[in-house]
């Protein structure tokens, strides 16, 4: 009787010391007492001994806030490496330039009010970053004519929990990014891709909705990405695991889809006229062009009224272009466990055109077109499928022993001496519009080369206040952001550019 009283005492006594010192730790460094979200708080992977895999980001330097009315960008400039800015409510219309290493940039939700970038559809971009371990999370981003947040060549990035509408061409782009994590976004609206990781290499990609965008989730030219447990849903394509040709990175490959909702993705195609995915037909679950070792395991796949899986080669989607060093074939596709059902109600154009060949007036759970060898897939014929005849059975049965495709440190930030400025901002941002022999969003940068030959000062002054020259083009975004110095050294480089020295794979 008296131990237990005695125990029950001593646990109150406890729990009081327990509140006491929670709430003084908590309550000191915060004025309004705004507990800081920590990564602790999200599902981190752990191995088979609940170890974690990989480090979380911390920033333990100064904390910065900025309130209503304040500018985050003259927060970004007082920052030093490993501080934390942290945004409060209000709107803020502007766009927010990071080239430091090592900033969290963390907005703070209020019930239910979140600090709001709002691009009123005259600015650019709401984030763009070129430094290295930067932190992007829960802040709402809307009415942008560019991205959202774009990446340029950074590497160790988060970004999670941000709500993004109608930024315009993509809303979340890491472009040419090692090791980072796409987490908990919702994204919609976007006339390209929601998600976009280009150029890429060890990114997960997790939990994230994306809907009612031209494509939901883009893994293109990158290598070991994750793609898990994401609902992708109403948009003109789902998934899309590509090769666009003619950029510096040539590949995909290794390339997981794991346990996602790919569901009524039949949204008319709204992307601008001659970008990739204006070629994705409306009614695409997941896309597989061109990639290689993509395997597909325990996902929900329907109501996609063309198909639930296209797999084609380069020559069949997109014959138009010319890059005679990209492998066109998706080769060592896996199909394990997944559900599909009551995909192809109403295909169109070519898909449709096959499916009646073959008598049968619906498009398959799977389609398979053109060249590449080497795929496999688990009960096959769980699936009303088309070309994969020739398909062996898979020799794996799950993907569980891959946890993340993170890797476990950071990893050093891309040399950027003098030389490789040029390079390294030509793949970080021009790539992204402008590829070799080919026209993407802007016109091929051999035709740049053309009209600038021998006249490097000719591109810097273009980049920095561009001039709309053509009718069937859109603007250009101006580069003005970029210092002098990173100006001069990519007109230079772009000069100097040969279609065989974009051969890189081994970045
Ligand atoms: C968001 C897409 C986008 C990005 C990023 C981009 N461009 Fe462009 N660029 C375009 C478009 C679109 C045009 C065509 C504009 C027009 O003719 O109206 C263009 C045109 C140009 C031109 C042609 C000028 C002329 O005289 O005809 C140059 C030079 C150029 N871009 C250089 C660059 C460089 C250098 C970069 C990287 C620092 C870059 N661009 C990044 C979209 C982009």
């Amino acid at each position: 009787m008296k131990s237990t009283f005695f125990k029950i005492i001593s646990a109150i006594a406890l729990l009081a010391v327990g509140v006491f010192l929670g709430k003084s730790f908590f309550a000191t460094p915060y004025k309004d007492t705004v507990p800081i979200p920590s990564p602790i708080g999200y599902r981190m992977p752990t191995d088979a001994n609940d170890t974690l895999i990989r480090k979380p980001l911390t920033y333990d330097g100064e904390i910065i806030e900025v309130k209503d009315g304040g500018s985050i960008q003259d927060a970004v400039k007082k920052a030093n490496p490993g501080d934390l800015i942290r945004v409060y409510p209000g709107t803020y219309s502007e766009n927010v330039y990071i080239d430091k290493d090592n900033i969290g940039l963390q907005g703070v939700v209020l019930n239910g009010k979140w600090p709001t970038l709002d691009g009123k559809k005259e600015i650019n971009d709401a984030f763009l970053y070129s430094g290295n371990g930067i932190l992007i999370e829960s802040f709402k981003i809307i009415n942008y004519k560019g991205n959202g947040i774009m990446g340029q060549a950074g590497n160790n990035f988060v970004i999670r929990n941000n709500w993004i509408i109608d930024t315009g061409v993509y809303g979340i782009f890491p472009q040419y990014g090692k090791n980072g994590l796409i987490e908990h976004n919702v994204c919609s609206k976007i006339e390209d891709a929601a998600i976009y990781v280009g150029m890429c290499d060890n990114v997960d990609v997790l939990h994230n909705e994306v809907f009612d965008n031209v494509a939901g989730i883009e893994i293109e030219n990158s290598r070991h990405c994750l793609v898990a447990n994401n609902y992708a849903h109403n948009n003109t394509g789902g998934i899309l695991a590509f090769v666009t040709p003619g950029l510096p990175i040539k590949t995909t490959y290794d390339v997981i889809i794991r346990d996602n909702f790919v569901i009524n993705n039949n949204t008319p195609n709204f992307g601008a006229p001659g970008s990739t995915v204006a070629g994705v037909p409306a009614g695409t679950g997941i896309l597989i062009m061109a990639a290689d070792d993509v395997i597909i395991e325990n996902n929900i796949i329907t109501g996609n009224n063309n198909t639930g899986v296209t797999i084609v080669d380069l020559a069949t989607g997109a014959p138009k272009a010319n890059d005679p060093s990209s492998e066109g074939n998706p080769d060592r596709v896996v199909i394990l466990d997944n559900i599909m059902y009551d995909n192809g109600t109403n295909p169109t154009g070519e898909i449709k055109a096959i499916m009646l060949s073959q008598l049968d007036t619906k498009g398959p759970d799977i389609f398979a077109y053109g060249g590449g060898t080497g795929s496999t897939i688990r009960d096959k014929n769980k699936y009303r499928s088309f070309g994969i005849d020739d398909w062996g059975p898979a020799q794996i049965t799950d993907t569980k022993n891959v946890r993340t495709y993170m890797l476990p440190e950071p990893v050093a930030p891309r040399s950027v001496s003098k030389e490789e400025l040029g390079k390294i901002t030509y793949y970080g941002i021009c790539a992204g519009c402008h590829a070799f022999g080919n026209r993407l969003i802007g016109p091929p940068t051999e035709i740049i080369q053309a009209i600038h030959n021998n006249n490097p000062q000719g591109i810097v002054d273009y980049i920095n206040n561009p001039k709309n020259l053509r009718d069937d083009y859109p603007e250009m975004p101006p580069q003005n952001y970029l210092s002098n110095e990173a100006k001069m050294a990519v007109a230079e480089y772009i000069l100097q550019l040969k279609p065989d020295n974009e051969t890189s794979q081994n970045q």
